[in-house]
């Protein structure tokens, strides 16, 4: 291989782990600019792009019938969205209409309330990545039943290991108890760490609850800043 090629590409790798450990810009000299812009342009999938076991794990969850009602009633398997380099994970509860018809997660009122959330965070969705316990939406957006997050819930761990973030937040409590497996109220859990698989998870409100309960968004936003600081990463002032 060209080795000036190598060196970019050996460069590239570093500062993409700099990015995930919370780095946000590096200095670089004009004469290093200059060789950089003599090698060849390398182009590479987009991270957001699945590939590999992640594109066959997508297909695996597309067309699963475990549940028998969900897969009746569905349009749209709802696997995730984002970044699967991402170190900051999202996971809520089941896909609702919106989700459903679109076949992306948090899409509908809540979602678009979350993609506010996470901007605010100095975040765009597509450096996070977004998932639900349930891919498939319950009739009604009823709450899931334990069966069926029993069957989905193999999927969503399959999709942590593959992705491996840094932090997940767990979008109130179906997530929680997904996640946790404890029975104790978002209200006492949210603000605080606790462990999945060594992965440290941020238990904060749901968005639709914030909908409903605008002046939750001021917890909300403290759990933020604490997932803020675990990674690292500046705290931006609320408009
Ligand atoms: N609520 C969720 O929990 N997930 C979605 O994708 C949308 C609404």
């Amino acid at each position: 291989m060209n080795k000036l090629r190598e060196i970019v590409d050996d460069t590239i790798q570093v500062l993409e782990h700099m990015k995930k450990s919370g780095t946000t810009h590096v200095e670089v000299s004009k004469q290093t600019l200059d060789e950089l812009n003599k090698a060849p342009v390398v182009v590479k999938p987009k991270a957001s792009q699945p590939t590999g076991d992640f594109a066959a794990l997508a297909t695996k969850v597309k067309a699963c019938t475990k549940c028998s009602e969900l897969a009746r009633c569905r349009t749209n398997v709802v696997f995730g969205v984002g970044n699967i380099h991402a170190e900051l994970m999202f996971v809520g509860e089941a896909p609702g209409a919106d989700e459903d018809e679109q076949g992306e997660p948090f899409v509908g009122r809540a979602g678009q309330l979350l993609t506010k959330i996470i901007e605010a965070m100095g975040l765009q969705r597509s450096d996070v990545y977004i998932a639900n316990v349930l891919k498939c939406r319950p009739p009604q957006n009823r709450t899931p039943l334990p069966e069926e997050m029993n069957n989905c819930r193999p999927y969503l761990l399959e999709q942590i290991d593959a992705i491996q973030p840094k932090v997940i937040v767990a979008l109130g409590a179906t997530a929680v108890r997904a996640l946790l497996d404890v029975e104790i109220g978002i209200t006492k859990m949210r603000g605080n760490w606790y462990t999945f698989h060594n992965t440290p998870i941020m238990p904060t409100f749901h968005p639709a609850y914030l909908l409903r309960n605008p002046p939750a968004k001021r917890e909300v936003w403290e759990d933020m800043k604490t997932v803020l600081t675990k990674l690292s990463r500046p705290i931006p002032k609320m408009k």
